[in-house]
């Protein structure tokens, strides 16, 4: 099986890419020993998803993937995206406390999740793109999933992510999307 190593030590992204990408091994850092920690210093998904990316194939030789994600909201003009998990500098409650204050006075609550995927073998770059969209919420709701789910509630679900299950938000997330493109790609590369 050819084997793919993903900049993540999170259990749940390796859980969701091993699910969806079958027929390749996905190992983690900490599989291969690598003390794996790169700075974000990017202004896109993209380019911090490639950061990643090209980081962890020079530090192990193998075909490496990284992904990059989170929270666009239409009314702050894209915010806090890149800086999503930073955005208040605190917990992620503390985010979705900051967003709620931001944006107590706004009507026009639409956002999405977007996650970025960048597959790079020392040649070759691939990059997808998955967006799912929604609206926020003016209160959290549920206590399911991570980051800003209970504030984003979901065109697709017609609830928020924080009330949704596992298996309902993988059905409709940015990630999951953002992986089934992949998977086709990855599959146009091995087929040449
Ligand atoms: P990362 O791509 O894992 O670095 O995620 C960046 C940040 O975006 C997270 O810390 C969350 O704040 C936010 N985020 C990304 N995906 C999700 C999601 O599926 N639900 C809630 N928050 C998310």
């Amino acid at each position: 099986m050819k084997e793919l190593v993903l900049a993540s030590g999170n259990a749940g992204k390796l859980a969701e890419f091993r699910a969806i990408l079958q027929g390749y091994e996905i190992l983690s850092p900490k599989d291969l020993e690598l003390d794996f920690d790169v700075e974000e210093t990017g202004n896109t998904f993209y380019d911090n998803a490639l950061i990643k990316a090209k980081a962890l194939y020079e530090m192990c030789n193998l075909p490496a993937l990284a992904d990059d994600s989170g929270l666009c909201v239409k009314a702050l003009n894209g915010a806090p995206g890149v800086f999503s998990a930073r955005y208040s500098g605190g917990t992620d409650a503390d985010n979705n406390a900051k967003l709620l204050d931001v944006m107590k006075n706004i009507a026009e609550r639409s956002a999405y999740f977007e996650s970025c995927i960048v597959y790079y073998d020392g040649k070759n770059i691939i990059d997808v793109t998955g967006r799912t969209h929604g609206v926020i919420t003016d209160t959290p709701k549920g206590s399911g999933g991570f980051g800003y789910d209970p504030l984003f509630l979901s065109d697709d679900l017609g609830k928020t992510f924080g009330e949704a299950s596992e298996e309902e938000k993988n059905e409709v997330s940015h990630r999951a999307r953002a992986l089934a493109a992949l998977s086709e790609k990855l599959k146009q590369i091995s087929d040449k």
